[in-house]
């Protein structure tokens, strides 16, 4: 099916890596805007207690100041062995920055001897579209590494092993990851609220 008409709608986030990855999914059907794309400069601040929390805060910010429909993502890390953490801090593990290469070091360092290996990554996505609030999520399960392998990806990539699979998602086409991902899963269930008929 065509898309002669193309919406817009904006995704909270100026990452470049997670832009990439919905703009794939969504394809023609819609055009995603940046919050750069819509001159919006603050770093807004993520302050929720939970995955929840944090992507409502970004979509109400962006809805409540623009007036647009948007959506906004929050993800975390969720590892057996370390009673869920990071999950909601997954980000800031390590540091108070995005340092993602010391977040896998302190994860492998907190991880070292440890036998249970079990992690998902948890993505929920809020949908604020003319001002009606809508929440999805998307989970992969996997395992974590002892060492990093692959260059691709972002964040915690090279230390995570889907189940089932040899490789990591560091290792992976960026299709293969978008296929079975946290946020692949969250955004096909975005864009089955957003265009139920295609
Ligand atoms: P965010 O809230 O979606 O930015 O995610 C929080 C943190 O989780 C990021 O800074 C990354 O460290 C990590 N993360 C999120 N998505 C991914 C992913 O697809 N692969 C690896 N790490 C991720």
């Amino acid at each position: 099916m065509r898309y002669l008409f193309m919406n817009k709608i904006v995704f909270a986030t100026n990452n470049s890596h997670k832009l990439d990855e919905v703009r794939q999914i969504a394809g023609d059907r819609i055009q995603i805007l940046s919050l750069s794309d819509i001159g919006c400069t603050a770093d807004i601040p993520e302050t929720g207690a939970t995955l929840e929390d944090n992507a409502l805060i970004k979509a109400r910010y962006v809805s409540e100041r623009y007036g647009l429909d948007c959506f906004a993502d929050d993800t975390g890390l969720e590892v057996d062995a370390l009673g869920g953490a990071p999950g909601v801090h997954s980000a800031r593990y390590a540091t108070d920055g995005h340092d993602a290469q010391a977040n896998m070091r302190l994860l492998l360092s907190n991880l070292k001897d440890e036998h249970n290996r079990k992690a998902r990554f948890r993505t929920v996505i809020a949908l604020i579209r003319d001002g009606q609030e809508q929440m999805v999520d998307g989970v992969v399960e996997g395992e974590i590494l002892t060492e990093p392998h692959g260059e691709g990806g972002f964040g915690y990539d090279p230390v995570f092993r889907p189940e089932g699979w040899q490789i990591t998602f560091a290792q992976a086409a960026p299709e293969e990851k978008n296929a079975i991902s946290h946020r692949g899963r969250a955004t096909a269930k975005l864009f089955d609220i957003l265009f139920p008929n295609s």
